[in-house]
């Protein structure tokens, strides 16, 4: 299985990636769904769904000061560092990313689509004022000067749409990679899910990683690798070196 994945890394040019909140476990910052994850403790529909928030965003607050005081610590970790790897090394990779945490861009990486949006950045939902997370001390409710009203970072909640050019741009370069790496995502939450079953219809060979099976594993992923992806990309890097 591993060599298997070496040579189709090595004979591909151009690279899709999508990646998920197990790759950011190393640098900090624990998944959502693994016991002791955020949705473990807080229920999503209740904290990190649009309605909630538009309803009662000091409450929905509570949850995200806490990913706050996490993501601000977070450096990127070997994961990140190894997909900017694979593009010193020659391919086009493209990074299609549920992460809100920014890693890949401060990894490097220069094809990055925040699928989900990214964290740093505060729009008022009332006025459409936008502001840096980084004006606000970590424990504080950002608030809006104008509306007095509490920012939402520019990430996707449920029942958020995901924003039109970043899903076409990725299906793009779904379509036009030689492969396709799903890499710490438990591959259940649409439409990022869909990308894995895009790249089967169009016969891409599919290489997951990830510490446990998901629903793609042994219906749309060519090779599995099982462990944690800061591990295993290590071992592909230096192969492929
Ligand atoms: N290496 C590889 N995989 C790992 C590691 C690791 N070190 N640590 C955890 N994992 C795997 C877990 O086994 C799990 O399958 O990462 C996956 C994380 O899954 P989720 O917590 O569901 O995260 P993700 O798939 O990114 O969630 C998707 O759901 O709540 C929304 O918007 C949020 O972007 C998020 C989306």
């Amino acid at each position: 299985m591993f060599s298997k994945a070496i040579e189709l890394i090595k004979n591909s040019k151009n690279i899709a990636v999508l990646t998920g909140a197990g790759i950011s476990v190393a640098s900090g910052i624990p998944d959502f769904r693994s016991p002791g994850g955020l949705w473990d403790r807080f229920d999503p529909f209740e904290y990190a769904h649009i309605d909630s928030f538009t309803n009662d965003p000091y409450k929905v607050w509570k949850m995200l000061k806490e990913m706050n005081n996490l993501v601000a610590k977070a450096q990127p970790n070997y994961t990140h560092i190894a997909l900017k790897e694979l593009e010193n090394l020659g391919k086009k990779v493209t990074i299609i990313t549920q992460n809100i945490d920014s890693l890949h861009s401060r990894a490097g990486s220069s094809n990055v689509y925040e699928y989900h949006g990214v964290w740093d950045k505060l729009l008022c939902i009332k006025c459409n004022r936008r502001d840096n997370m980084t004006n606000f001390p970590l424990d504080s409710v950002p608030i809006c000067p104008i509306c007095n009203f509490p920012y939402k970072p520019e990430i996707v909640f449920f029942g958020e749409p995901i924003d039109p050019d970043i899903s076409n741009n990725s299906l793009y370069s779904v379509k036009n990679s030689d492969i396709f790496m799903v890499i710490g995502t438990s591959a259940q939450v649409y439409p990022a899910a869909s990308l894995p079953q895009i790249a089967h219809s169009y016969s891409k060979p599919i290489i997951e990683i990830n510490l446990e099976t998901t629903p793609i594993t042994h219906s749309l992923s060519t090779i599995y690798l099982k462990g944690k992806s800061e591990e295993i990309m290590k071992q592909i890097i230096d192969k492929i070196r």
